[in-house]
């Protein structure tokens, strides 16, 4: 989602800024833009598209400050003019997050004659701060405002036409840290846009407003200036490096088997809470990171007395927590800054509510909110679509209820999984022209489904359902039709009969099956018209084998219908906004 980078220096700040965007470019965009102070004035270049075509614009402009941006439309479609820097008289800003009442400030702001080109919201927070500075002259007196007159989540960079050396920044509920160096400091949405030049940096909080110059920085918090704690980022950052692969995602399938000994190798009890104590234990995620949940729940809900269960984080924080039960809100997030999970987090802080995070991104803000901390250890993720970090989800999971897994087995089960590969090219082939499909599963086999269909939906644009197999006949039944696919898996042997009974359903009506089986389970051929055996292992690692098989059909069908895979249409790698 939207990335901010800011310089102020003596080197030459367009270039710094757009090797800052670029590391900002996993997180996902629709344009970008850069706005630099030379001779008291900020020229702003922006375009849609990539950081690419956005470079090919910059003149030569030597600068030594300036603020940067890559949008992900909210208001208003991606195009150039609703790209960021916005600038309204003097005053020019990049922007991260939604001002939830923009609509109501623009109004008055167009009562006092500004006029606006673009549909953004940012605009509007450009105007208003304008507007401010006309009357107050002083940045921080105008933010200390803008704080009062907003709501919403917002990261802000502004320049002043005229003060040549100076980046004003704020937030509120979206990131922003500030880089601090040798006679020159940054801004920035996350530490590694800016690890090339400084490890140090400064983490600022909800309603922080800052001034940062070549050789100061000035933090205000609640109208005071606060001391400035200067944190060190000390671990290295994996290079960004396709490998040889067509494609990040299929790079990062073929991670999993190192993952998955990292992440059992480094699981510590140690840094988890005593899970017994509690009488409840929510589980609350988004997207994928939902779906690991449920596998979560049903692993945990084997081992713990406690009532546990899996809540999508953007309904999950607008809920109250019953207060009489002793609870722990386990958060599982890959990077680290998903608005929902990070606000429910907060929400359980405020109701000194225990909170456990399985979070991926090293210092990410909801590792740095939550009070027990699991680091999965999946390593830089840069498909947009989550392959490996769910997968070292699971195997937190797995392995809080197990810590003893036995690593060499899985690890073997992976690659020997992972050599399937042509057998899921054969089902792309199959799956590639269909414009709808659906997976079934039962239990931890509906679970798998539902990541199966994220997947190949978010992907390849095809529609998927995913269904528990028992429930098929209670309505989804009727659209079953002469060859209407289905991709059904089963795992779990306990229930493979059952699920078995549900393929005859849907055979019987002409449907197509591609089943996904553990190897000892024996399903007649009649049963399904394609067939893809697993290997087995210890029970609660099984999924972790079927969704390779998942990934890896939903990545050829995208490859096969020509899609954007590691950046599909409309998605972000960090979801910072509502
Ligand atoms: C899908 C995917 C998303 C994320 C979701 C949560 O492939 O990656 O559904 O799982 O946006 O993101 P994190 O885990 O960063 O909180």
């Amino acid at each position: 989602m939207c990335g901010i980078i800011g310089y102020v220096g003596s080197k030459n700040a367009p270039a710094i800024l757009i090797e800052g965007l670029k590391k900002l470019e996993y997180r996902g965009y629709d344009s970008a833009g850069i706005a630099v102070l030379k001779n008291n004035k900020t020229i702003i270049t922006k375009e849609k598209g990539t950081i690419c075509k956005l470079e090919e614009k910059l003149k030569e402009n030597m600068s030594t400050t300036g603020i940067g941006h890559t949008r992900w439309a909210t208001h208003g479609v991606p195009n150039k003019i609703n790209s960021h820097p916005h600038k309204v008289e003097n005053i020019t800003i990049v922007h991260n997050g939604i001002i939830e009442n923009y609509l109501e400030l623009k109004e008055k702001l167009i009562n006092k004659g500004y006029n606006f080109k673009s549909d953004t919201d940012s605009e509007v927070a450009c105007a208003l701060i304008c507007d401010l500075f006309k009357e107050k002259n002083d940045m921080q007196k105008v933010l200390e405002e803008f704080k009062k007159i907003t709501r919403g989540a917002y990261a802000i960079g502004v320049l002043i036409d005229g003060v040549e050396d100076k980046i004003y920044a704020i937030r509120n509920k979206s990131p922003l840290i500030i880089g601090v160096s040798e006679e020159e400091n940054f801004i920035a949405s996350d530490v590694p846009a800016i690890l090339e030049y400084t490890n140090k940096y400064i983490l600022l909080e909800d309603m922080d407003i800052a001034i940062i110059g070549k050789n100061d920085i000035s933090i205000f918090r609640s109208n005071k200036k606060i001391k400035n704690d200067i944190k060190i980022f000390d671990k290295k950052v994996d290079k960004i490096d396709k490998n040889g692969y067509k494609h990040f995602m299929l790079k990062e399938i073929n991670e999993q088997p190192d993952v998955i000994r990292r992440t059992i190798e480094s699981f510590s009890k140690k840094d988890l809470p005593n899970l017994t104590k509690y009488e409840k234990i929510d589980i609350v995620a988004c997207g994928s990171a939902y779906h690991a949940g449920l596998i979560g729940e049903h692993l945990l809900s084997k081992k713990l007395k406690a009532v546990i269960t899996t809540h999508i984080a953007s309904e999950y924080r607008y809920k109250d927590i019953n207060p009489n039960f002793k609870t722990l809100v386990i958060v599982i997030s890959q990077s680290g800054e998903t608005a929902d999970s990070l606000e429910v987090i907060k929400k359980a802080n405020e109701k000194n509510i225990d909170t456990l995070g399985i979070i991926n991104v090293y210092k990410s803000s909801i590792a740095r909110e939550v009070k027990y901390l699991v680091y999965t250890k999946a390593g830089f993720e840069i498909s947009v679509a989550t392959t490996k970090a769910y997968l070292s989800q699971i195997t937190t999971f797995a392995l809080m209820v197990n810590s003893k897994l036995n690593k060499e087995e899985i690890v073997k089960a992976i690659n020997k999984t992972l050599k399937l590969e042509q057998d899921c090219i054969n089902i792309a082939k199959k799956i590639k022209n269909q414009e709808n499909l659906f997976f079934i599963g039962r239990g931890i086999d509906h679970y798998i489904g539902l990541e199966g269909s994220l997947k190949l939906k978010e992907i390849s644009y095809i529609h998927s359902e995913a269904y528990p197999a028992g429930e098929l006949k209670h309505g989804t039944i009727s659209l079953v039709s002469k060859n209407t696919p289905f991709i059904a898996t089963i795992t779990d042997e306990v229930i493979s009969e059952k699920t078995i009974s549900n393929i005859k359903e849907v055979k019987a009506r002409d449907g197509n099956i591609t089943l996904i089986a553990t190897e000892d389970i024996k399903v007649n051929e009649d049963y399904y018209d394609s067939l893809i055996q697993i290997p087995k292992v210890q029970k609660d690692l099984q999924p972790l084998l079927a969704i390779i098989i998942l990934q890896l059909i939903s990545y050829h069908t995208a490859r096969l219908r020509g899609c954007d895979i590691d950046k599909p249409r409309n998605l972000a790698k960090s979801v910072t906004v509502e």
